[in-house]
């Protein structure tokens, strides 16, 4: 049975816009494919900065870790878990102060570990992840999509395709301070419901 894992970051949690349109398209996929679904709201979450104990925690070989080390260790292990068994990611993606949410860049940084997700070969990184889908649904405020101020797009393909994983793509809902909110909204459930 495949298996869909559904991100997300918004500081509304279930109220998000991206949140609506992600669970909106990770049921539409569940149901098309008859497959399972997993949601993460990361910010009821509470998930930390990363820190240098936690790293270090990664860099301790499982035997030797401290009881402190391996709760540590599982914050991430049980992430990258998740991804691993993925079989398609949606991520709901607010944009917030021309970025990527804290709790979203907290959960990155737990994904994203030397020797499991990613390795370092003379030839430059490797990414350690194949054969998944990612589908990002952008909500954002005003518009950007297209332009030199979307840096969020270009991050999350760079950051994706770091990691192996270059089947990125995008829906957005823009202008949603703007007068045509529903119009957008119902724009880019028009996309949803095409996959
Ligand atoms: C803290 C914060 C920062 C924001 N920064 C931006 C921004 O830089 N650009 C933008 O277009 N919209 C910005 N917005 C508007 C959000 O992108 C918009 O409300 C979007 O719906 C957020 O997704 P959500 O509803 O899932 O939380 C910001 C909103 C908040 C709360």
């Amino acid at each position: 049975m495949q298996k869909i894992l559904v991100i997300h970051s918004s500081l509304n949690q279930d109220e998000g816009n991206s949140a609506q349109l992600a669970s909106h398209l990770g049921q539409h996929l569940a149901s098309k494919y008859s497959a399972q679904l997993h949601s993460e709201h990361l910010y009821a979450q509470d998930l930390p900065h990363l820190t240098s104990n936690e790293m270090q925690a990664w860099m301790t070989s499982t035997d030797d870790r401290t009881q402190t080390q391996q709760e540590l260790a599982a914050i991430s292990d049980a992430y990258i878990a998740q991804v691993m068994t993925a079989d398609t990611i949606v991520i709901g993606m607010p944009m917030y102060n021309f970025g990527v949410p804290s709790a979203f860049k907290a959960w990155i940084d737990r994904i994203a570990r030397a020797g499991v997700t990613f390795k370092y070969t003379d030839q430059g990184p490797v990414g350690l992840l194949k054969d998944k889908k990612i589908i990002v649904v952008a909500a954002r405020g005003g518009m950007y999509q297209g332009t030199p101020l979307d840096t969020q797009t270009k991050y999350l393909q760079d950051f994706f395709g770091f990691l192996g994983l270059q089947d990125v793509d995008f829906i957005y809902a823009e202008g949603l301070a703007m007068p045509d909110k529903e119009q957008s909204i119902a724009s880019a459930m028009t996309q949803i419901e095409k996959y």
